[in-house]
């Protein structure tokens, strides 16, 4: 039962990187043809991606006890989801003013950069 549920709850992880990844993706995709309705769309919603991975992965945390708390790849994952959050923050007021359309699509690059590093840490576990 408690793997049903851990597995549950990591699936529910890896969807609302889906939810947080696809909308930045699209933003560094497109290149200045959204509209600043959509455009702040799609970051409220890669927010609430952000806002499920943090509530999974602390509820996966907490549910594995000291098995991972220590480790370096999940301290700095930590680390980088806080450099995420802020930049998503960034990028959400961005896309509020219409005349730092320019500055949108590098940084939803660099965050999808980031997004990709805490994957591999995630994944890989290397120490
Ligand atoms: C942007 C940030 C994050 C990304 C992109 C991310 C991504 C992932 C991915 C791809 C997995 C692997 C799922 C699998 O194949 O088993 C994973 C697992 C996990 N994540 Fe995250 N995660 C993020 C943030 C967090 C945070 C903030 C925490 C904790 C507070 C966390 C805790 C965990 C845990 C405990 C696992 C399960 C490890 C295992 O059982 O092997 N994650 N994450």
């Amino acid at each position: 039962m408690v793997t049903v549920v851990y597995s549950l709850l990591v699936a529910l992880h890896v969807v609302s990187l889906v939810f947080c990844a696809g909308p930045i993706l699209a933003l560094a995709l497109v290149p200045g043809g959204l509209t600043p309705s959509a455009a702040q769309r799609l970051t409220r919603v890669a927010g609430f991606g952000l806002l499920g991975i943090l509530l999974t992965g602390g509820a996966a945390v907490a549910m594995t006890g000291p098995a991972f708390i220590h480790t370096w790849w999940l301290r700095l994952s930590v680390l980088l989801f806080l450099v995420i959050g802020a930049l998503t923050g960034r990028l959400r007021r961005l896309t509020r003013d219409p005349g730092s359309a320019s500055g949108v699509r590098p940084l939803a690059w660099a965050i999808t950069f980031a997004l990709a590093l805490v994957v591999y840490l995630m994944e890989g576990k290397p120490f």
